[in-house]
């Protein structure tokens, strides 16, 4: 196959981009990531109308809408600093950071009152850290928000739940992928056609917790 040009390579993924933002405008979508998570839902099933969510890193919200329109019988519990767009009684927003002990509180009360285990089915994460344009120190931010992510889980996630997580290809991915890879029985890293293919940024999506911590991260 003939090799595209760099500015051809650019012209289609701007494209792509357009496409998936004004898809999102004519649905009324919060946000173009709703289709990152739907992409990864059809892929892996992740989604279902009773479990229990833990969102992390979950403002405007695109996520948040994606899930309350399908969890009609369970909870989202979305984590942000920012304001989260929530559009539904079965979304619970606690603003904070992830990693802040005010935040921990809030989440431990949130599944404290659950009536069930004080566990989720799922934790997502789709966090991204403010981009100074300092290549490592960049890196070395988004794997912090990664290993606080896998820090949730194993702090949260029911036996035999889900994990996703947005990673930025570099220095720690492989560690980090291996430590998931002892602590789930499958992991898979994906990037889905609505993120921008000249980013970094592919998700990890692990199934099938072994309920025993992060081994090598945490
Ligand atoms: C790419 S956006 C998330 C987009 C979202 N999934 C959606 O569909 O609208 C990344 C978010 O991560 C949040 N974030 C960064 N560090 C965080 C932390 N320690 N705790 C919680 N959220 C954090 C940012 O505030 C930002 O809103």
């Amino acid at each position: 196959m003939a090799k595209r040009s760099k500015s051809s390579q650019r012209w289609l993924n701007r494209q792509k981009r357009d496409y998936f933002a004004g898809q999102a405008r004519r649905e009324g979508r919060v946000s173009r990531a709703h289709f990152k998570l739907a992409q990864l839902d059809e892929r892996f099933s992740l989604v279902v109308p009773d479990i229990w969510v833990l969102e992390l890193g979950a403002a405007p919200g695109g996520w948040t809408s994606y899930l309350a329109e399908r969890v009609s019988k369970g909870r989202v519990v979305a984590v942000d600093p920012l304001p989260v767009t929530a559009p539904s009684a079965r979304v619970e927003v606690v603003a904070g950071r992830v990693g802040d002990e005010a935040v921990a509180s809030r989440v431990e009360a949130i599944l404290g009152a659950s009536g069930r285990p004080p566990l989720v089915d799922l934790v997502l994460s789709d966090m991204a850290p403010n981009i100074s344009g300092v290549r490592a120190a960049d890196q070395a931010r988004a794997m912090d928000l990664a290993e606080l992510a896998a820090a949730a889980a194993a702090r949260w996630l029911a036996p035999g739940g889900g994990l996703v997580v947005k990673l930025m290809q570099g220095d720690g991915v492989d560690a980090w992928i291996k430590a998931a890879k002892a602590a789930f029985d499958k992991v898979g890293m994906v990037k889905p056609t609505a993120s921008r293919s000249e980013s970094r940024e592919v998700y990890a999506v692990a199934q099938g917790y072994r309920a025993q911590g992060f081994p090598g991260v945490l």
